[in-house]
């Protein structure tokens, strides 16, 4: 059976729950799959930049031991000349098991699943969704945290333009007792549909605040976000804005002593570098378990091919 993800809620959570024991079985014991994907092959077609997703997909697919093959920029695909994301993945499903594409268009993975034969994965699109760094962050908590309900999670910085924040948002509230402070400038704040359709609607207890220092010490974890420069109309908005949130060490002294820095990264300055040998700071751990996560999707959506 034919299936895509676009979105982290695809997935049930029975099915989520699965797919992060599944990512957590590979991480213990990575060696028992270092052959469940020989003679696969993973296209990662992205027309946006990217260090983790790609390159973490790429080593995902290499240590199941399948191969990869794609591109990293529109300018080195037939983007540039023109082509359509759907003529595109009708090709690319003659070269390819699998893909995984970002791009800077909303919905243009959707769009690529429409027309593809082999299952598409959503690496990114603009600034809607990012499941694969959803899957990541859920794993990182599930594995340090020991699950999600009871959880007080401190989300600063963009959270209008950050698709990672959206995201996380939608997967955690279907798990009970879970709740949010939403950390930012007036003009950044959560979009209107996450307030409305998914926080309201699901009655989850959360609260929006422009002051990092009076919250910290409530938080269990704080998933800081860099400020999206190219999702931004003008310049001057982005530089008087780019810096409302700085975690160094001095916030960090407020906070308790088992509670988690997430950031899905790049960090640009949102982060003095001092945090990064704070044990409670976990960012470069959660993209190393996104490597984890990303095998587990793989073989998950090919398995579900052959059924
Ligand atoms: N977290 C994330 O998506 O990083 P990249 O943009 O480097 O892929």
């Amino acid at each position: 059976m034919l299936r895509h993800l676009m979105n982290v809620l695809d997935f049930s959570v029975e099915e989520l729950e699965n797919l992060l024991s599944l990512a957590e079985e590979i991480y213990d014991r990575p060696g028992e799959f270092s052959d469940a994907c020989h003679r696969k092959k993973l296209a990662t077609c992205f027309y946006e930049p990217s260090t983790r997703t790609r390159l973490s997909f790429d080593s995902a697919m290499l240590n199941l031991g399948g191969q990869v093959l794609g591109f990293s920029s529109a300018d080195s695909s037939s983007a540039a000349k023109g082509e359509s994301v759907a003529d595109t993945i009708r090709v690319i499903s003659s070269y390819a098991d699998i893909c995984a594409m970002r791009h800077p268009k909303e919905g243009a993975p959707y769009v690529a699943s429409l027309h593809s034969r082999i299952p598409v994965i959503n690496a990114g699109d603009g600034g809607h969704n990012h499941p694969t760094q959803t899957l990541t962050d859920l794993m990182t908590i599930r594995k340090l945290k020991g699950g999600f309900s009871g959880l007080t999670i401190g989300l600063c910085g963009d959270l209008k333009f950050g698709r990672t924040v959206h995201s996380l948002v939608e997967a955690m509230v279907r798990y009970p007792d879970v709740h949010f402070i939403m950390i930012s400038p007036d003009e950044l704040r959560i979009p209107d549909y996450l307030r409305r359709d998914i926080l309201d609607r699901n009655l989850i207890d959360y609260k929006e605040v422009g002051i990092l220092e009076d919250v910290m010490p409530k938080l269990d974890l704080l998933y800081m976000t860099r400020v999206q420069r190219e999702r931004f109309f003008n310049e001057e908005d982005y530089i008087r804005l780019k810096d409302s949130f700085i975690l160094d060490s001095k916030k960090m002294k407020l906070a308790r002593g088992d509670m988690l820095v997430l950031h899905p990264l790049p960090r640009v300055n949102e982060i003095a570098t001092e945090v990064d040998d704070d044990p409670r700071a976990v960012y470069f751990k959660q993209a190393e378990f996104g490597v984890y996560v990303r095998m587990a999707l793989i073989l998950t959506l090919l398995k579900e091919m052959d059924r």
